[in-house]
């Protein structure tokens, strides 16, 4: 039959090259996918990580391309208050908190629940470091000019079949959301499917100037905690009980925590440190995208809906 054919054609192309895609278990994957196909796009919805998910880990050169939080601390500041030295200050401060947080973040001999503790402190005193800065609207969108994001291989073709198959896409991302919004603003892919769960930077309606940032904070870690049963998005999702969920760390498996659903299929993109942390990342996600690949694993599954 056709449905048999579309999952034998699926199956070897994910399974023919394993410098690129990693299975662990093959029957697993294979029974998860057809149930997707089976329920269709009526079924379905779309839950994705943010920072080095839905954008790359790496430039070509293999410079960091950054993170939410990194267009904000290397931009070049805008507000007329702001002279040049405090500018240094507060990228030389957040690099700083980069580099002490990030290995605790990634070190594969400590829990989450040990490194929870790091990740809140790490979040509060990176915004902390923001509303000093004293930004506007405005410089949010310079900011992005001057330090540029790139999106992932292959994401900008899953955003618009999302919208095109009218699939929902939520992104759930400890960044910040509004660069995420301006991001794919200006690459003109964000759409009324989309829903985009984040930190965001609040406005004083009378100065224009971000004081504060929305509560709770979401930091990498605690992305269970936060719901979507009570916001209007979860009755877009209620009926939808497949589920593909995209992310780069243990943490983001837990975005669809809060969700009721059937069938979880799970793509883990395996940016850095990719001999050390392989064996772990195997065991977490159904698909292994290895080094900083494509999502067009992905795409290929949708293209059959
Ligand atoms: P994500 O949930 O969208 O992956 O975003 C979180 C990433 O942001 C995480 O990997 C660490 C990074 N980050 C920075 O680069 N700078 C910062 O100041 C903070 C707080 C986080």
């Amino acid at each position: 039959t056709t449905a048999s054919s579309h999952m034998d054609d699926l199956m070897s192309r994910i399974l023919s090259d394993e410098s690129v895609l990693r299975v662990k278990d093959v029957e697993n994957v294979r029974r998860k996918i057809s149930r997707i196909l089976e329920g269709g796009v009526e079924k379905l919805h779309v839950i994705s990580d943010f920072d080095s998910t839905m954008t790359r880990h790496f430039r070509e050169d293999m410079s960091r391309n950054p993170t939410c939080h990194q267009v904000l601390s290397s931009g070049r500041m805008m507000s007329p208050e702001l002279i040049v030295p405090s500018t240094n200050q507060f990228k030389r401060a957040t690099e700083e908190l980069y580099k002490k947080y990030f290995p605790i973040e990634m070190d594969t001999s400590l829990t989450i629940e040990e490194k929870m503790p790091y990740m809140v402190e790490w979040w509060s005193k990176a915004h902390e470091l923001v509303i000093g800065q004293k930004l506007t609207k405005n410089d949010i969108k310079q900011m992005l000019v001057d330090t540029p994001s790139k999106l992932r291989e292959g994401m900008a073709e899953l955003i618009i079949q999302c919208k095109e198959k009218n699939i929902p896409l939520l992104i759930f991302s400890a960044g910040v959301g509004n660069i995420i919004e301006e991001l794919l603003q200006t690459n003109n892919l964000l759409f009324p499917n989309m829903h985009i769960i984040s930190n965001v930077m609040q406005f004083n309606p009378e100065t224009g100037i971000c004081d504060r940032f929305r509560k709770p904070e979401i930091h990498v870690f605690n992305k269970s905690e936060v719901t979507v049963r009570d916001l209007p998005y979860h009755d877009t999702i209620e009926n939808r009980p497949n589920v593909i969920l995209l992310g780069d760390s243990a943490g983001d498996l837990q975005m669809s925590k809060g969700i009721s659903h059937e069938v979880c299929l799970t793509i883990g993109f395996l940016n850095l440190e990719i001999e050390k942390r392989l064996d772990a990342f195997i065991e977490l996600y159904d698909i292994v995208v290895l080094y900083d690949g494509a999502a067009d694993v992905v795409n290929w599954i949708s293209e059959k809906l």
